[in-house]
């Protein structure tokens, strides 16, 4: 917890007394942190978009060059060229997406956090041969109101993530319950873990420890938790394992538009 202590004198009668005043400031000091968060990300985000922008629109006239030469002359490299050049777009679409998500006119629907879990799940299936799934899904009736597609994706990288923490065996648990209004989900899983300097480094555009990673995961989690109204909490151990904790309120209107 933390707290903010003022004292003051204060004067009664003849005497002076000290007035202590002992502030819980916990929620603000927590809301300054996703403040300033967002704040990062929108900067960065505002900028990598723009270049993405500018990036992708020659590539994509290059990539139908290409399968325009394709056609008239033919040679093995071509399809590298247009399978690379796909790699390229694909990448620069999914940086416009968590950078500009409001490019996405997906609408809010009311959803069950349940089954969208177990279907993300279910895509996994070939990497779970030595990974234990346990799902603890409480209060599966409750609803948020939001864009499925875009928590879909969040979800689908947390347990991307969750499932490449872990080296040989190991368990990943989801929870989903729902308490005050608000609905909890965890993603606990038994992998490397995250060292203490790089936890505030989590969810800032590029950041990654991964040969192949784009770093543009957790960006895409942390942005879309946050237009939900929601927040995320992470707590991890080295050679124990990481749980994302996210929080959303039952019935928020999704602020991308
Ligand atoms: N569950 C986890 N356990 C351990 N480390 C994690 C976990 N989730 C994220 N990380 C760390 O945070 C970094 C950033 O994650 P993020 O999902 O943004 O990018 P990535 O996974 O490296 O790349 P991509 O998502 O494009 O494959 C990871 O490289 C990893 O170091
Ligand atoms: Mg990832």
């Amino acid at each position: 917890m933390d707290v903010v202590i003022a004292a003051a004198p204060y004067v009664m009668g003849h005497e002076t007394l000290i007035q202590l005043r002992v502030l819980d400031s916990t929620t603000r000091k927590a809301a300054e942190k996703r403040l300033s968060a967002a704040e990062k990300l929108s900067a960065i985000g505002q900028m990598a978009a723009g270049i993405a922008h500018e990036v992708r629109n020659p590539l994509t006239t290059v990539k139908g060059f290409v399968q325009l030469l394709q056609k008239q002359v033919s040679h093995s490299y071509f399809d590298i060229i247009v399978e690379e050049l796909d790699n390229a777009i694909k990448t620069l679409n999914n940086l416009l997406q968590v950078a500009k998500p409001d490019l996405d006119d997906e609408p809010s629907v009311s959803i069950h956090l349940c089954p969208e879990l177990d279907s993300l799940i279910f895509l996994f299936q070939e990497k779970l041969y030595n990974i234990k799934v346990t799902k603890v899904f409480l209060d599966q009736d409750k609803q948020i109101s939001g864009k499925k597609n875009l928590l879909f994706k969040a979800f689908f990288n947390l347990i991307k993530n969750a499932l490449e923490s872990i080296e040989g065996k190991g368990e990943l648990t989801i929870e989903h319950f729902y308490k005050d209004g608000v609905i909890h989900l965890k993603f606990k899983d038994s992998g490397v873990g995250i060292p203490e300097e790089q936890m505030k480094m989590l969810g800032t555009p590029f950041f990654s420890t991964k040969n192949d990673g784009t770093g543009m995961g957790l960006t895409q989690v942390f942005t879309t938790i946050h237009q939900h109204g929601g927040s995320i909490n992470v707590t991890s151990k080295l050679g124990q394992g990481t749980t994302f904790h996210l929080q959303l309120p039952a019935n928020h209107l999704c602020s991308a538009k």
